[in-house]
């Protein structure tokens, strides 16, 4: 593998200790997938920050190498941390967990990354261009990134994300190839997509069949950034789809045209749609509804706001987001409006990556494919999955 000078004296530890294992990881990657070099990027985006995922020994390290002098190079944003950093205690989280979640987001400040708390970065202040190498880690912001904006990432693990941080460079290969983003199946929806919830579904769906191939898909009319970034979280979530092309819609889906004939089709019915949401729904009442994976959007969290208009829960809700986005919601009214009805806006946190199990929570309603996914293994929840007002009808 070719590195520079300046890469080689990375690796050689001219520049310290942190770096040369920063770079010798990158390396490694580099060799294990072919890489021929290792190419700039722009932006970083680090999972892995959450007390509950990473416990005592991954805090440790981060406290470690902030210690040694790790400083990021590059624009660096946080995914989502176990809890909200400003309200953690009126949510019920345990002092002790909170103690712990700040040691990992001080140690995360001190090396120089943001802590945007989100995975929704390119919603809050951290949007690549089309074409840019980044190097991020959040696997639903992968594969918006790469889809929708046509950035280029593979899906980087915490570690190697950190890695490309401090040396502001990741190995070329995997996504970052033109090559290896062409499609390799074609998707024809022939199902309605009216909520985003169904989104969610096809995303699951979808994440399933294609294995390790790029999809190609066609039949979906007009979808928004909130519908987008619905369907790749999930997708991403049952299956390893970084990727995806959509047509008339994503930026490189013009690029591969010509290719799409050779394609296997594979065709989406309603049916099939059913028969996830009757896989995904293991739970029949709600303790509590939690929305916004990814990070709700202002605009989601807007909707919400005039659902709850005027009524009362019986139960909470939460709405998910980002700290800048909740502070863009307080100043609309659109979290006063959600707070008189009993919810909360939380920043900083959702539902997959902060103990909810712990604040005696049992069965989780949600409307996003991603987290219906993952709530049963990671959180011990039984999921209510649909819709946003099939779900207030429920807690209400
Ligand atoms: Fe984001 Fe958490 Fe979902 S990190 S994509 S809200 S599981």
């Amino acid at each position: 593998m070719y590195l520079t000078k300046e890469e080689e004296r990375m690796l050689s530890g001219e520049e310290g200790e942190v770096v040369q294992r920063s770079m010798r990881l990158l390396v490694r990657l580099g060799e294990i997938y072919g890489a021929d070099r290792m190419i700039p990027i722009r932006s970083v985006q680090i999972a892995g920050v959450s007390y509950k995922s990473i416990g005592d020994p991954g805090t440790e390290y981060l406290e470690d190498i902030a210690k040694k002098g790790a400083r990021v190079r590059v624009t660096s944003f946080l995914n989502p941390a176990g809890m909200d950093l400003a309200d953690w205690r009126i949510l019920g989280f345990d002092e002790t967990f909170a103690k712990n979640q700040m040691r990992i987001i001080d140690a995360f400040r001190e090396m120089g990354v943001i802590i945007s708390a989100t995975c929704t970065p390119y919603l809050v202040g951290n949007l690549p261009r089309f074409r840019e190498h980044i190097a991020w880690s959040e696997s639903s912001a992968v594969c918006f990134a790469n889809s929708v904006i046509g950035a280029r990432t593979n899906r980087e693990g915490g570690p190697s994300a950190l890695a490309a941080a401090i040396c502001g460079r990741t190995p070329n290969y995997g996504l970052h190839i033109d090559e290896n983003r062409a499609p390799g199946v074609m998707i024809s929806v022939e199902a309605e997509l009216s909520d985003i919830a169904d989104y969610g579904a096809l995303g699951y769906h979808l994440g399933k069949i294609v294995k390790n191939r790029v999809p190609y898909i066609r039949g979906v009319q007009n979808p928004g950034t909130d519908e987008l970034k619905a369907l790749g979280g999930a997708m991403a979530a049952s299956g390893g789809v970084g990727l995806y092309h959509m047509e008339g819609c994503t930026p490189e889906a013009q690029i591969f045209s010509s290719r799409i004939k050779e394609l296997e089709v594979i065709h989406v019915s309603q049916e099939e749609l059913k028969e996830v949401y009757a896989k995904l729904n293991t739970g029949t009442e709600p303790d509590i509804v939690i929305l916004g994976c990814p990070h709700a959007s202002l605009g989601e969290i807007a909707e919400v706001a005039k659902e709850l208009d005027g009524k009362k829960l019986k139960k909470p809700l939460w709405v998910c987001t980002s700290r800048i986005i909740k502070e863009a919601s307080d100043r609309m009214g659109f979290t006063e409006k959600i707070e008189n009805a009993g919810g909360r806006v939380v920043a900083d946190t959702c539902m997959v990556v902060a103990p909810i199990e712990d604040l005696g929570y049992r069965t989780t309603g949600v409307n996003s494919g991603k987290a219906a996914a993952y709530l049963p293994g990671f959180c011990k929840q039984k999921v209510v999955f649909q819709g946003l007002k099939g779900l207030i009808r429920r807690v209400i």
